[in-house]
Protein backbone atom coordinates (compact mmCIF):
# COMPACT_ATOMS: atom_id res chain seq x y z
CA UNK A 1 0.00 0.00 0.00
CA UNK A 2 1.20 3.33 -1.08
CA UNK A 3 1.04 6.11 1.54
CA UNK A 4 1.36 9.39 1.11
CA UNK A 5 1.32 12.22 3.69
CA UNK A 6 -0.05 16.10 3.77
CA UNK A 7 -0.34 18.40 6.94
CA UNK A 8 -2.72 21.03 6.97
CA UNK A 9 -2.18 24.00 9.76
CA UNK A 10 -6.45 24.13 10.22
CA UNK A 11 -9.15 22.27 11.48
CA UNK A 12 -10.93 19.87 9.65
CA UNK A 13 -13.71 21.08 7.32
CA UNK A 14 -16.99 19.07 6.08
CA UNK A 15 -16.54 16.54 3.01
CA UNK A 16 -12.90 16.30 3.42
CA UNK A 17 -12.18 12.65 3.62
CA UNK A 18 -13.61 9.17 3.53
CA UNK A 19 -12.50 8.32 7.58
CA UNK A 20 -11.78 10.50 10.07
CA UNK A 21 -9.42 9.49 12.85
CA UNK A 22 -10.16 10.54 16.21
CA UNK A 23 -8.42 9.77 19.43
CA UNK A 24 -9.81 9.71 22.77
CA UNK A 25 -8.41 9.50 26.43
CA UNK A 26 -9.80 7.31 28.69
CA UNK A 27 -13.23 8.04 30.54
CA UNK A 28 -11.15 8.46 34.05
CA UNK A 29 -9.37 11.71 31.94
CA UNK A 30 -12.91 12.92 31.10
CA UNK A 31 -11.32 16.37 31.24
CA UNK A 32 -9.17 16.04 28.11
CA UNK A 33 -12.05 14.63 26.73
CA UNK A 34 -12.19 18.61 25.55
CA UNK A 35 -10.43 19.18 21.89
CA UNK A 36 -13.03 17.48 20.40
CA UNK A 37 -14.62 21.24 19.41
CA UNK A 38 -12.22 21.62 16.39
CA UNK A 39 -14.31 18.88 14.72
CA UNK A 40 -17.31 20.00 12.15
CA UNK A 41 -20.54 20.11 14.17
CA UNK A 42 -21.77 17.06 12.61
CA UNK A 43 -18.84 14.62 13.56
CA UNK A 44 -18.33 16.16 16.88
CA UNK A 45 -21.82 15.09 17.65
CA UNK A 46 -21.98 11.73 16.70
CA UNK A 47 -18.63 11.29 18.63
CA UNK A 48 -20.55 12.87 21.54
CA UNK A 49 -23.53 10.30 21.02
CA UNK A 50 -20.52 7.55 21.06
CA UNK A 51 -19.19 8.75 24.12
CA UNK A 52 -22.76 9.63 25.94
CA UNK A 53 -23.79 5.59 25.30
CA UNK A 54 -20.41 4.40 27.38
CA UNK A 55 -19.26 1.34 25.75
CA UNK A 56 -16.41 3.24 24.20
CA UNK A 57 -14.08 3.73 27.46
CA UNK A 58 -11.63 5.08 25.49
CA UNK A 59 -9.14 2.53 27.10
CA UNK A 60 -6.12 2.10 25.10
CA UNK A 61 -6.12 -0.59 22.66
CA UNK A 62 -10.16 0.02 21.89
CA UNK A 63 -11.06 0.51 18.18
CA UNK A 64 -14.55 1.43 16.82
CA UNK A 65 -15.49 2.24 13.38
CA UNK A 66 -18.56 4.31 13.27
CA UNK A 67 -20.47 5.23 9.97
CA UNK A 68 -21.74 8.23 10.10
CA UNK A 69 -24.36 11.20 8.14
CA UNK A 70 -21.79 14.01 8.74
CA UNK A 71 -21.53 15.90 6.02
CA UNK A 72 -18.68 14.65 3.76
CA UNK A 73 -17.38 12.63 6.76
CA UNK A 74 -19.02 9.07 5.83
CA UNK A 75 -16.58 7.38 8.65
CA UNK A 76 -15.02 8.10 12.22
CA UNK A 77 -12.44 5.59 13.27
CA UNK A 78 -12.22 6.05 16.89
CA UNK A 79 -9.02 5.04 18.78
CA UNK A 80 -8.73 4.85 22.42
CA UNK A 81 -5.24 6.11 23.94
CA UNK A 82 -5.86 5.57 27.89
CA UNK A 83 -5.23 8.00 29.96
CA UNK A 84 -2.53 10.69 29.61
CA UNK A 85 -0.08 9.43 32.25
CA UNK A 86 -0.71 5.65 30.60
CA UNK A 87 -0.30 7.16 26.86
CA UNK A 88 3.70 7.58 25.58
CA UNK A 89 5.58 7.33 22.19
CA UNK A 90 4.94 3.35 21.95
CA UNK A 91 1.22 3.22 22.83
CA UNK A 92 0.82 6.03 19.92
CA UNK A 93 2.89 3.74 17.65
CA UNK A 94 0.42 1.09 18.32
CA UNK A 95 -2.77 3.04 17.81
CA UNK A 96 -1.17 3.89 14.45
CA UNK A 97 -0.88 0.07 14.19
CA UNK A 98 -4.05 -0.73 14.46
CA UNK A 99 -5.52 2.15 11.96
CA UNK A 100 -2.55 1.01 9.29
CA UNK A 101 -4.35 -2.76 9.60
CA UNK A 102 -7.64 -1.15 9.60
CA UNK A 103 -6.79 0.80 6.29
CA UNK A 104 -7.05 -2.89 4.22
CA UNK A 105 -10.45 -3.15 5.33
CA UNK A 106 -11.78 -0.01 3.99
CA UNK A 107 -11.91 0.85 0.71
CA UNK A 108 -10.49 4.51 0.98
CA UNK A 109 -7.65 6.67 -0.74
CA UNK A 110 -8.28 9.70 1.71
CA UNK A 111 -7.39 9.06 5.72
CA UNK A 112 -7.75 12.41 7.70
CA UNK A 113 -6.19 12.55 11.64
CA UNK A 114 -5.79 14.80 14.05
CA UNK A 115 -2.57 14.36 16.72
CA UNK A 116 -3.75 13.92 20.15
CA UNK A 117 -3.47 16.79 21.72
CA UNK A 118 -4.40 15.23 25.84
CA UNK A 119 -0.52 13.75 26.03
CA UNK A 120 1.68 14.79 28.64
CA UNK A 121 4.42 18.02 27.74
CA UNK A 122 7.07 15.42 27.22
CA UNK A 123 5.98 13.85 23.60
CA UNK A 124 6.58 16.88 21.45
CA UNK A 125 6.04 16.61 17.58
CA UNK A 126 7.13 13.35 17.38
CA UNK A 127 3.61 12.52 18.14
CA UNK A 128 2.98 12.96 13.89
CA UNK A 129 6.39 10.25 13.57
CA UNK A 130 4.92 7.82 16.26
CA UNK A 131 1.93 7.69 14.51
CA UNK A 132 2.99 7.26 11.01
CA UNK A 133 5.51 5.28 11.90
CA UNK A 134 2.65 2.79 13.56
CA UNK A 135 0.69 2.76 10.61
CA UNK A 136 3.28 2.41 8.20
CA UNK A 137 4.12 -0.78 9.76
CA UNK A 138 0.53 -1.70 10.78
CA UNK A 139 -0.37 -1.61 7.00
CA UNK A 140 2.33 -3.66 5.27
CA UNK A 141 2.18 -7.12 4.11
CA UNK A 142 3.43 -9.59 2.44
CA UNK A 143 2.62 -10.68 -0.70
CA UNK A 144 4.66 -10.94 -3.40
CA UNK A 145 4.33 -14.79 -3.89
CA UNK A 146 -0.05 -14.76 -3.81
CA UNK A 147 -1.33 -14.76 -7.46
CA UNK A 148 -4.45 -13.36 -7.25
CA UNK A 149 -4.83 -10.12 -5.39
CA UNK A 150 -7.68 -10.50 -3.29
CA UNK A 151 -10.24 -8.06 -2.83
CA UNK A 152 -8.85 -5.55 -0.19
CA UNK A 153 -9.30 -2.06 0.66
CA UNK A 154 -6.67 0.62 -1.41
CA UNK A 155 -3.54 0.49 -3.19
CA UNK A 156 -3.16 3.98 -2.43
CA UNK A 157 -3.91 6.24 0.83
CA UNK A 158 -3.42 9.66 1.09
CA UNK A 159 -3.14 10.66 5.12
CA UNK A 160 -3.47 14.62 6.02
CA UNK A 161 -3.00 15.53 9.31
CA UNK A 162 -5.44 18.41 10.06
CA UNK A 163 -3.13 20.52 12.72
CA UNK A 164 -4.47 23.56 13.97
CA UNK A 165 -2.28 23.92 16.98
CA UNK A 166 0.71 23.06 15.25
CA UNK A 167 1.82 19.75 17.16
CA UNK A 168 3.61 18.20 14.99
CA UNK A 169 4.51 18.62 11.82
CA UNK A 170 4.97 17.09 7.78
CA UNK A 171 8.59 16.64 8.35
CA UNK A 172 7.97 14.63 11.93
CA UNK A 173 5.45 12.57 9.86
CA UNK A 174 7.45 11.63 7.11
CA UNK A 175 10.37 10.48 9.42
CA UNK A 176 8.11 7.82 10.75
CA UNK A 177 7.12 6.93 7.17
CA UNK A 178 10.76 6.49 6.67
CA UNK A 179 10.69 4.81 9.76
CA UNK A 180 8.54 2.33 9.10
CA UNK A 181 9.27 2.05 5.45
CA UNK A 182 12.90 1.25 6.46
CA UNK A 183 11.77 -1.29 8.55
CA UNK A 184 9.26 -2.84 6.14
CA UNK A 185 12.04 -3.15 3.87
CA UNK A 186 14.12 -5.59 6.40
CA UNK A 187 10.66 -7.32 6.75
CA UNK A 188 10.36 -8.10 3.30
CA UNK A 189 13.94 -9.08 3.18
CA UNK A 190 12.87 -11.50 5.87
CA UNK A 191 10.05 -13.02 4.48
CA UNK A 192 11.53 -13.69 1.15
CA UNK A 193 12.45 -17.57 0.90
CA UNK A 194 15.85 -18.64 0.36
CA UNK A 195 16.43 -19.76 -2.71
CA UNK A 196 15.51 -16.16 -3.92
CA UNK A 197 17.42 -14.43 -1.14
CA UNK A 198 21.20 -15.31 -1.37
CA UNK A 199 24.14 -14.00 -0.27
CA UNK A 200 24.71 -12.46 -3.36
CA UNK A 201 20.89 -10.95 -3.38
CA UNK A 202 22.13 -9.84 -0.15
CA UNK A 203 25.27 -7.95 -1.68
CA UNK A 204 23.54 -6.76 -4.48
CA UNK A 205 20.50 -5.35 -2.06
CA UNK A 206 23.73 -3.51 -0.42
CA UNK A 207 24.98 -2.09 -3.32
CA UNK A 208 21.63 -0.79 -4.23
CA UNK A 209 21.49 1.22 -1.29
CA UNK A 210 25.02 2.48 -1.49
CA UNK A 211 24.30 3.46 -5.34
CA UNK A 212 21.04 5.40 -3.98
CA UNK A 213 22.95 7.45 -0.88
CA UNK A 214 26.45 7.92 -2.51
CA UNK A 215 28.15 5.39 0.01
CA UNK A 216 30.91 2.89 -1.12
CA UNK A 217 30.69 -0.83 -0.83
CA UNK A 218 33.10 -3.26 -0.76
CA UNK A 219 32.11 -7.08 -1.51
CA UNK A 220 34.89 -10.05 -0.30
CA UNK A 221 34.63 -12.90 -2.55
CA UNK A 222 35.72 -16.07 -0.94
CA UNK A 223 39.01 -15.99 -2.80
CA UNK A 224 39.88 -12.65 -0.82
CA UNK A 225 38.61 -14.16 2.29
CA UNK A 226 40.65 -17.35 2.04
CA UNK A 227 43.91 -15.34 1.12
CA UNK A 228 43.01 -13.02 4.85
CA UNK A 229 42.76 -16.52 6.56
CA UNK A 230 38.85 -16.64 7.47
CA UNK A 231 38.69 -19.89 7.78
CA UNK A 232 35.71 -19.88 10.43
CA UNK A 233 33.45 -18.01 7.95
CA UNK A 234 34.15 -19.96 5.05
CA UNK A 235 34.04 -23.13 7.09
CA UNK A 236 30.55 -22.31 6.78
CA UNK A 237 29.72 -21.91 3.32
CA UNK A 238 31.86 -25.17 2.49
CA UNK A 239 28.53 -26.98 1.61
CA UNK A 240 26.62 -24.76 -0.21
CA UNK A 241 26.81 -24.01 -4.03
CA UNK A 242 26.20 -20.51 -2.94
CA UNK A 243 29.43 -18.39 -2.51
CA UNK A 244 29.94 -16.54 0.74
CA UNK A 245 30.48 -12.46 0.87
CA UNK A 246 31.28 -10.23 3.69
CA UNK A 247 29.77 -7.48 2.85
CA UNK A 248 30.70 -3.78 3.81
CA UNK A 249 28.65 -0.53 3.25
CA UNK A 250 30.70 2.64 4.40
CA UNK A 251 28.81 5.81 4.96
CA UNK A 252 30.12 8.94 5.99
CA UNK A 253 29.69 12.30 7.40
CA UNK A 254 32.65 15.36 6.66
CA UNK A 255 32.06 16.69 10.33
CA UNK A 256 31.58 12.90 12.04
CA UNK A 257 34.15 12.75 14.85
CA UNK A 258 32.84 9.07 15.39
CA UNK A 259 32.90 5.77 13.61
CA UNK A 260 30.08 3.04 14.45
CA UNK A 261 29.82 -0.23 13.06
CA UNK A 262 26.91 -2.11 12.61
CA UNK A 263 27.18 -6.23 11.94
CA UNK A 264 24.48 -8.16 10.79
CA UNK A 265 24.03 -12.32 10.68
CA UNK A 266 23.27 -12.88 7.22
CA UNK A 267 22.98 -16.86 7.01
CA UNK A 268 20.27 -16.89 4.08
CA UNK A 269 19.48 -20.31 5.43
CA UNK A 270 20.16 -22.38 8.15
CA UNK A 271 19.54 -26.21 8.03
CA UNK A 272 22.24 -26.27 10.53
CA UNK A 273 24.66 -28.34 8.23
CA UNK A 274 25.98 -32.18 9.29
CA UNK A 275 24.53 -30.73 12.82
CA UNK A 276 21.31 -31.44 10.82
CA UNK A 277 17.94 -29.53 12.06
CA UNK A 278 14.75 -31.61 12.90
CA UNK A 279 12.64 -31.06 9.98
CA UNK A 280 9.63 -29.09 12.02
CA UNK A 281 10.21 -25.35 11.78
CA UNK A 282 13.42 -25.30 9.71
CA UNK A 283 11.74 -23.05 6.68
CA UNK A 284 11.90 -20.69 9.72
CA UNK A 285 15.64 -20.43 8.94
CA UNK A 286 15.07 -18.45 5.92
CA UNK A 287 14.37 -15.99 8.94
CA UNK A 288 18.62 -16.38 10.00
CA UNK A 289 19.08 -13.58 7.79
CA UNK A 290 17.46 -10.66 10.09
CA UNK A 291 20.37 -8.88 11.83
CA UNK A 292 21.27 -8.54 8.16
CA UNK A 293 18.13 -7.00 7.14
CA UNK A 294 18.65 -4.88 9.87
CA UNK A 295 21.49 -3.42 9.15
CA UNK A 296 20.41 -2.43 5.28
CA UNK A 297 17.24 -1.54 6.50
CA UNK A 298 18.88 0.91 8.71
CA UNK A 299 21.59 1.95 6.15
CA UNK A 300 19.42 2.65 4.12
CA UNK A 301 17.47 5.24 6.69
CA UNK A 302 20.86 6.35 7.13
CA UNK A 303 21.54 7.80 3.50
CA UNK A 304 18.26 9.49 3.66
CA UNK A 305 18.73 11.26 7.28
CA UNK A 306 22.43 12.07 6.96
CA UNK A 307 23.77 11.91 10.72
CA UNK A 308 27.02 13.19 11.59
CA UNK A 309 28.60 10.07 12.34
CA UNK A 310 30.28 7.51 10.21
CA UNK A 311 28.71 4.49 9.94
CA UNK A 312 29.96 1.12 8.95
CA UNK A 313 27.11 -1.64 7.22
CA UNK A 314 28.68 -4.55 7.51
CA UNK A 315 27.22 -8.29 6.67
CA UNK A 316 28.72 -11.79 6.68
CA UNK A 317 26.74 -13.93 4.54
CA UNK A 318 26.19 -17.83 3.74
CA UNK A 319 24.73 -20.62 3.44
CA UNK A 320 24.57 -23.44 6.43
CA UNK A 321 24.23 -26.91 3.80
CA UNK A 322 25.44 -29.88 4.12
CA UNK A 323 26.44 -31.24 0.73
CA UNK A 324 29.85 -33.67 0.37
CA UNK A 325 32.09 -30.88 0.88
CA UNK A 326 30.92 -29.66 4.15
CA UNK A 327 32.84 -28.70 7.26
CA UNK A 328 32.27 -31.83 10.15
CA UNK A 329 31.84 -31.63 13.39
CA UNK A 330 35.56 -32.17 15.04
CA UNK A 331 36.89 -29.90 12.61
CA UNK A 332 39.98 -27.52 13.39
CA UNK A 333 39.49 -23.65 11.90
CA UNK A 334 41.68 -21.06 12.18
CA UNK A 335 39.87 -18.12 13.03
CA UNK A 336 41.17 -14.30 10.94
CA UNK A 337 42.28 -13.54 14.63
CA UNK A 338 44.15 -16.31 14.88
CA UNK A 339 42.71 -18.57 17.35
CA UNK A 340 41.76 -22.09 16.56
CA UNK A 341 38.40 -23.11 16.78
CA UNK A 342 37.11 -26.90 17.29
CA UNK A 343 33.77 -26.98 15.55
CA UNK A 344 31.21 -29.07 17.74
CA UNK A 345 28.28 -28.70 15.75
CA UNK A 346 28.17 -27.12 12.76
CA UNK A 347 24.72 -25.55 13.42
CA UNK A 348 26.31 -23.16 15.73
CA UNK A 349 27.44 -21.22 12.81
CA UNK A 350 25.84 -17.68 13.40
CA UNK A 351 29.22 -16.83 15.74
CA UNK A 352 31.66 -18.36 13.21
CA UNK A 353 30.66 -16.14 10.21
CA UNK A 354 30.65 -12.99 12.65
CA UNK A 355 33.55 -13.51 14.93
CA UNK A 356 35.98 -13.54 11.53
CA UNK A 357 33.58 -9.87 10.36
CA UNK A 358 34.05 -8.39 13.85
CA UNK A 359 37.88 -9.30 13.55
CA UNK A 360 37.68 -7.82 10.07
CA UNK A 361 35.79 -4.36 11.26
CA UNK A 362 37.62 -4.35 14.44
CA UNK A 363 41.82 -3.86 12.81
CA UNK A 364 40.47 -2.31 9.59
CA UNK A 365 38.50 0.56 10.61
CA UNK A 366 39.09 0.57 14.88
CA UNK A 367 35.57 2.11 15.06
CA UNK A 368 34.55 3.65 18.41
CA UNK A 369 31.72 0.90 18.92
CA UNK A 370 30.55 -2.37 17.57
CA UNK A 371 27.06 -3.77 17.17
CA UNK A 372 26.45 -6.63 15.50
CA UNK A 373 22.52 -7.94 15.67
CA UNK A 374 21.73 -12.16 15.13
CA UNK A 375 18.86 -14.65 15.18
CA UNK A 376 21.89 -16.31 16.81
CA UNK A 377 20.36 -19.10 19.86
CA UNK A 378 17.19 -20.90 20.41
CA UNK A 379 17.99 -20.36 23.85
CA UNK A 380 17.70 -16.59 23.79
CA UNK A 381 14.14 -17.63 23.24
CA UNK A 382 14.02 -19.90 25.78
CA UNK A 383 15.21 -16.91 27.64
CA UNK A 384 13.42 -13.77 26.89
CA UNK A 385 10.61 -14.98 24.68
CA UNK A 386 9.45 -12.60 21.88
CA UNK A 387 9.57 -9.10 23.45
CA UNK A 388 12.95 -8.69 24.45
CA UNK A 389 16.25 -9.05 22.69
CA UNK A 390 19.45 -10.33 24.55
CA UNK A 391 22.54 -8.30 24.46
CA UNK A 392 26.04 -9.07 26.05
CA UNK A 393 28.68 -6.44 25.78
CA UNK A 394 32.21 -5.82 26.72
CA UNK A 395 31.10 -1.86 27.61
CA UNK A 396 28.46 -1.07 30.04
CA UNK A 397 28.50 2.36 29.41
CA UNK A 398 27.90 1.58 25.44
CA UNK A 399 25.27 -0.98 25.91
CA UNK A 400 23.09 1.66 28.28
CA UNK A 401 23.26 3.68 25.40
CA UNK A 402 21.64 0.43 22.91
CA UNK A 403 19.25 0.03 25.52
CA UNK A 404 18.06 3.98 25.40
CA UNK A 405 17.31 3.48 21.79
CA UNK A 406 16.01 0.22 22.64
CA UNK A 407 13.04 1.73 25.11
CA UNK A 408 12.91 5.16 22.59
CA UNK A 409 11.87 2.86 19.50
CA UNK A 410 10.06 0.08 20.86
CA UNK A 411 13.14 -2.31 20.00
CA UNK A 412 13.48 -3.55 23.21
CA UNK A 413 16.52 -4.75 24.66
CA UNK A 414 17.62 -6.80 28.23
CA UNK A 415 21.28 -7.22 29.02
CA UNK A 416 22.39 -10.69 29.87
CA UNK A 417 25.33 -11.06 32.25
CA UNK A 418 28.35 -11.74 31.38
CA UNK A 419 30.79 -12.46 33.98
CA UNK A 420 34.09 -14.62 32.91
CA UNK A 421 32.93 -17.82 34.76
CA UNK A 422 30.69 -18.21 31.27
CA UNK A 423 33.72 -18.24 29.55
CA UNK A 424 34.80 -21.04 30.90
CA UNK A 425 33.06 -23.91 29.32
CA UNK A 426 33.91 -22.34 25.81
CA UNK A 427 37.61 -23.29 26.07
CA UNK A 428 38.51 -25.93 23.35
CA UNK A 429 39.83 -29.35 23.97
CA UNK A 430 42.15 -29.57 20.99
CA UNK A 431 42.23 -26.18 19.46
CA UNK A 432 41.85 -22.81 21.92
CA UNK A 433 37.87 -22.71 21.86
CA UNK A 434 35.39 -24.54 20.58
CA UNK A 435 32.18 -23.10 18.52
CA UNK A 436 29.45 -24.50 21.67
CA UNK A 437 29.50 -23.68 24.98
CA UNK A 438 28.24 -26.27 27.83
CA UNK A 439 24.10 -27.23 27.75
CA UNK A 440 22.93 -24.13 30.14
CA UNK A 441 23.14 -20.19 29.50
CA UNK A 442 23.35 -21.31 25.52
CA UNK A 443 22.52 -17.46 24.70
CA UNK A 444 25.17 -15.81 26.94
CA UNK A 445 28.31 -18.45 25.81
CA UNK A 446 26.90 -17.65 22.49
CA UNK A 447 27.27 -13.80 23.05
CA UNK A 448 30.65 -14.53 24.96
CA UNK A 449 32.33 -16.89 21.87
CA UNK A 450 32.20 -13.47 19.68
CA UNK A 451 33.81 -11.47 22.61
CA UNK A 452 36.59 -13.25 21.59
CA UNK A 453 37.03 -11.33 18.32
CA UNK A 454 36.05 -7.97 18.54
CA UNK A 455 39.75 -6.59 19.77
CA UNK A 456 39.55 -4.09 22.52
CA UNK A 457 36.32 -2.35 20.38
CA UNK A 458 33.62 -1.72 22.61
CA UNK A 459 30.58 -4.03 21.34
CA UNK A 460 27.39 -5.10 21.92
CA UNK A 461 25.88 -8.08 20.69
CA UNK A 462 22.24 -8.43 20.48
CA UNK A 463 20.66 -11.70 20.05
CA UNK A 464 17.54 -11.18 18.04
CA UNK A 465 16.05 -14.53 17.90
CA UNK A 466 13.15 -13.71 19.60
CA UNK A 467 12.33 -10.82 18.41
CA UNK A 468 12.88 -11.09 14.35
CA UNK A 469 9.61 -12.59 13.54
CA UNK A 470 6.28 -14.08 14.19
CA UNK A 471 5.95 -11.58 17.44
CA UNK A 472 2.29 -11.94 18.64
CA UNK A 473 0.21 -9.24 20.02
CA UNK A 474 2.03 -6.16 19.30
CA UNK A 475 -0.77 -4.21 17.06
CA UNK A 476 2.22 -2.70 14.70
CA UNK A 477 3.61 -5.75 13.73
CA UNK A 478 1.74 -8.89 12.15
CA UNK A 479 1.55 -11.92 14.08
CA UNK A 480 3.41 -13.92 11.72
CA UNK A 481 6.64 -12.90 9.63
CA UNK A 482 9.62 -10.57 10.24
CA UNK A 483 9.36 -7.73 11.85
CA UNK A 484 12.31 -5.91 11.48
CA UNK A 485 13.63 -5.80 14.53
CA UNK A 486 16.42 -3.81 15.13
CA UNK A 487 16.26 -1.21 12.37
CA UNK A 488 14.40 1.39 14.55
CA UNK A 489 16.10 0.98 16.99
CA UNK A 490 19.57 1.46 15.36
CA UNK A 491 18.31 4.85 13.69
CA UNK A 492 17.55 5.52 17.50
CA UNK A 493 21.07 4.89 18.18
CA UNK A 494 23.08 6.88 15.59
CA UNK A 495 20.16 10.04 16.61
CA UNK A 496 20.97 9.89 19.91
CA UNK A 497 24.88 9.46 19.62
CA UNK A 498 25.25 13.58 18.60
CA UNK A 499 22.23 14.40 20.89
N1 LIG B 1 19.86 -19.66 13.73
C1 LIG B 1 19.99 -20.51 14.85
C2 LIG B 1 19.34 -19.93 16.10
C3 LIG B 1 17.85 -19.98 16.18
C4 LIG B 1 17.20 -21.14 16.55
C5 LIG B 1 17.10 -18.85 15.98
C6 LIG B 1 15.83 -21.16 16.67
C7 LIG B 1 15.74 -18.86 16.11
C8 LIG B 1 15.10 -20.02 16.45
C9 LIG B 1 21.45 -20.76 15.17
O1 LIG B 1 22.30 -20.82 14.09
C10 LIG B 1 21.51 -22.10 15.83
O2 LIG B 1 21.22 -23.07 15.18
N2 LIG B 1 21.87 -22.13 17.10
C11 LIG B 1 21.90 -23.33 17.84
C12 LIG B 1 23.14 -23.29 18.71
C13 LIG B 1 23.44 -24.60 19.37
C14 LIG B 1 23.88 -25.62 18.33
C15 LIG B 1 24.54 -24.37 20.39
C16 LIG B 1 20.65 -23.40 18.69
O3 LIG B 1 20.21 -22.37 19.21
O4 LIG B 1 20.09 -24.48 18.81
MN1 LIG C 1 22.44 -22.78 13.28
ZN1 LIG D 1 21.75 -19.81 12.45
Amino acid sequence: MEITLNHKAQAIANGKTECLVVFLPSEKDKQSRRGLEQLPKAAGHIVDQVLKLNDFSGKSGQMELVFSEAPGIPRILLIGLGTKSDVDLEGLRRAGGKIGKKLHEMKISKLAISPPDFLKRSIKSERGTALIEGIVLGAYQFKTYKSKKSDQGSESVSITCYDPKKLTGLKAMQLGKLRGDSANFARTLGNTPASDLTPKKLSEHAKDIAKEHNMSVKVLEEEEMAKLGMEMLLGVSKGSREPAKLIIMEYSHKKAEKTVAFVGKGITFDSGGISLKPGKGMDEMKFDMCGAAAVLGAMKAIGTLRPKLNVIGVIPSSENLPDGQAQRPGDIVKSYAGKRVEILNTDAEGRLILGDALTYIAKKFKPDAMIDLATLTGACVVALGNYASGAITNNEALCDRVVAAGKSSGDRIWPLPNFPEYEESLKGKYGDLQNIGGPSAGAITAGLFLKNFVEDVPWVHLDIAGTAWDVKGIDYFSNSGATGVGVRLLIDLVNQWNS
